[in-house]
């Protein structure tokens, strides 16, 4: 059964998520933010936008940014919402049967994994895995306790989403999981000269 009407009817709401009005997502939004190592990406994809409060915020960071979400209300919503960011583009889009073409260096999964079956992790790995350019950032942001409408664990989402990638960051807290992943080791202090 496909889980698009689902997620139509939680976007009856213009903020089904509370992402403008509540402070745990403003926090949130704003680690995640600052977890990002380099201050500009070229091409960046947020998988699973819902209304694009987080994509706005990761817009100043991409010089493209590409949203896509399951739900055609959620992307009519963000759409409206991103309309005076010219580079940011919104697509209705199933993962992981669809898929955007091209690479990017930043890909951000907040929020979306756990509503997967856990036999689509592996083939969302592998196109994620695939799209994420050799120089890019895996970003993976989950809400870890039990709620109604889960499919499988925050941290079975993690595990997946990093094999065979190098963990460039963890966060933790009793709420929620932040971690990045990158093909390869990485050091902003490095590529600043500091050591
Ligand atoms: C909780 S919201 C996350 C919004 C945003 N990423 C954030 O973290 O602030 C999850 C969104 O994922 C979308 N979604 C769920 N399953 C999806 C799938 N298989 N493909 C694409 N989008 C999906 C839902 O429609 C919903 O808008």
């Amino acid at each position: 059964m496909s889980a698009q009407p689902f997620f139509d009817e939680l976007h009856a709401q213009e903020d089904p998520f509370g992402y403008r009005s509540r402070w745990y997502e403003q926090r949130k939004r704003a680690l995640l933010l600052a977890s990002l190592d380099r201050a500009h990406f070229e091409r960046g994809w947020e998988l699973g936008c819902s209304n694009g409060v987080l994509t706005e915020a990761l817009a100043p960071r991409c010089q493209r940014l590409l949203a896509t979400d399951i739900s055609p209300r959620a992307t009519f919503q963000a759409r409206r919402n991103l309309s005076h960011l010219s580079h940011v583009q919104v697509h209705c889009a199933q993962h992981p049967q669809q898929w955007p073409a091209g690479r990017f260096d930043l890909i951000v999964c907040s929020e979306m994994g756990y509503y997967l079956e856990p036999g689509e992790l592996a083939p969302l790995r592998d196109g994620l895995h695939a799209a994420l350019r050799s120089d890019g950032l895996l970003v993976a942001c989950h809400w870890l306790p039990a709620f109604s409408g889960r499919t499988c664990r925050s941290e079975l989402v993690h595990e997946r989403l990093g094999q065979g990638l190098q963990e460039t960051f963890h966060y933790r807290d009793a709420d929620f999981l932040l971690q990045g992943w990158s093909w390869t080791s990485r050091s902003l202090a490095r590529d600043e000269g500091l050591r």
